[in-house]
């Protein structure tokens, strides 16, 4: 018999490909949940045919991020979906800087010269600066009137800000290295047209790491200079990964957490009324659209049993973060946005030693962003029907690519 709630792409019981298909905007796919259901480690066969594993479960999904012998080296991943973009970046040593890509020790070293910058304590200093930035966009917005996209308004131009700011990138400089963000998170550009978009955003940054700086830096790339523990090479592939990683991600929470608020009115009410807590809040939004729809690719060095399932060393594997954070062992109520409920424990920043390095940096732009949009526009609506809102599943993570509204 056929399983008719396989993907149109598989047939009876083989390993179907990586599901995509969702039945509303902020569900992930409902063949992840029947998969977890199976078990939290289950078959899956890649865009290139080969066999590898999907991670559903939430404690095997941390296990195994926290696990030093599934490897992050961009020489052994695998991506679950078609995207030729990465063509270029994997299947080879990683770039000078690119610690998302490396293991201990060189994953470590880097990101030891990186950390004391991206603590709570530095991210919160950055409040005052990222309020009048949020205040200075809803003034725009305000002169301008509605309708507007609050994509290119609001969601976008908030973190771009804050992360050229913070890495010492001229702001006028921002639709090229955004264009070229984008083109290489894409999944619909080809492998020339991302290095083409990395080569670009390797000179913009090459010549703003060689230029020369004021005494004492005021940025981090001036930092990191004179710290003198980087080559010019890293500092240009540690900028562009904090740039690139810096302002497309908080930008897709912006937009998509706001389109969630909007269709989900009592909680934007709880929000709006201070009736929660903000921190709180955004981790439950991080929890509910676990932007990186896809997951992140590991493969164990050596021969490993999770989850009750035997792993061979080698063997590609995703682990769905979108579907640990759905889990109902480890949640309540999981398809349940809940700006009140206990959070914590979310995998939306991943897990281990590669934990995104600016969550503290991204958490304090949504705790100001979200509430401030709100206040500011209380009869904040979408300015065209639910299903008129282009989703970016065409994107390494998950958003929108605008968000019409008005007030
Ligand atoms: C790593 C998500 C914002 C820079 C990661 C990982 C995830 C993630 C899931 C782990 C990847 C893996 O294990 O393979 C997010 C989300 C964000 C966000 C959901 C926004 C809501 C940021 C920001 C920055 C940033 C603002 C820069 C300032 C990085 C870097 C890494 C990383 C450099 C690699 C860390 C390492 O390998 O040690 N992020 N991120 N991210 N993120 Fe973020």
């Amino acid at each position: 018999t056929t399983d008719v709630t396989q993907q149109p792409s598989s047939t009876g019981s083989e390993p179907a490909g990586m599901p995509t298909l969702r039945s509303n905007p902020f569900d992930p796919p409902d063949r992840l949940a029947e998969l977890r259901r199976t078990g939290p480690v289950t078959r899956l066969r890649y865009p290139d045919g080969h066999l590898g594993w999907l991670v559903t479960g939430h404690a095997v999904a941390r296990a195994i991020l926290a696990d030093q012998r599934f490897s992050a080296r961009s020489e052994l991943k695998r991506v679950p979906v078609a995207r030729p973009s990465v063509a270029p970046f994997y299947g080879r040593p990683a770039l000078p800087g690119w610690f998302l890509d490396m293991d201990p020790p060189d994953h470590t070293r880097l990101r030891r010269l990186l950390a004391g910058h991206f603590t709570v304590h530095r991210a919160e200093a950055l409040t005052p600066r990222i309020e009048r930035i949020v205040a200075e966009r809803l003034d725009a917005m305000a002169a301008a009137g509605g309708p507007c996209d609050l994509v290119d308004a609001f969601a976008l131009p908030i973190p771009s800000m804050v992360i050229c700011e913070l890495l010492g990138v001229p702001y006028a400089e921002r639709a090229e290295f955004q264009r070229n963000s984008v083109t290489l998170f894409s999944l619909e550009v080809t492998a020339d047209e991302a290095d083409a978009a990395m080569a670009a955003l390797d000179t913009l940054l090459r010549d703003l790491v060689r230029r020369p700086r004021q005494e004492p830096p005021g940025d981090l790339l001036g930092a990191l200079s004179a710290s003198g523990r980087l080559s010019e090479e890293e500092l240009t592939g540690v900028g562009v990964l904090l740039l690139t990683a810096g302002h497309e991600t908080v930008a897709s929470m912006l937009g998509l957490g706001t389109f969630a608020l909007l269709c989900h009115p009592e909680q934007l009410r709880l929000l709006h009324d201070g009736n929660v807590d903000v921190t709180n809040a955004v981790d439950e939004l991080l929890r509910y659209l676990s932007i990186f729809h896809f997951g992140v690719p590991r493969t164990p060095l050596e021969d490993v049993e999770i989850g009750g399932v035997p792993i061979r060393a080698g063997e590609s594997v995703t682990v769905s973060l979108p579907a640990a954070n759905r889990d109902p062992a480890r949640f309540t109520g999981p398809d349940t946005l809940d700006l009140a409920r206990p959070a914590r424990g979310h995998l939306a920043f991943g897990f281990g030693v590669h934990q995104c390095i600016g969550q503290n940096l991204a958490r304090v732009q949504m705790r100001i962003a979200y509430p401030a949009l709100l206040r500011r526009f209380p009869s904040l609506r979408l300015a065209v029907p639910t299903q008129d809102v282009h989703l970016s599943v065409d994107m390494g993570f998950y958003g929108v690519h605008h968000l019409p509204v008005t007030w």
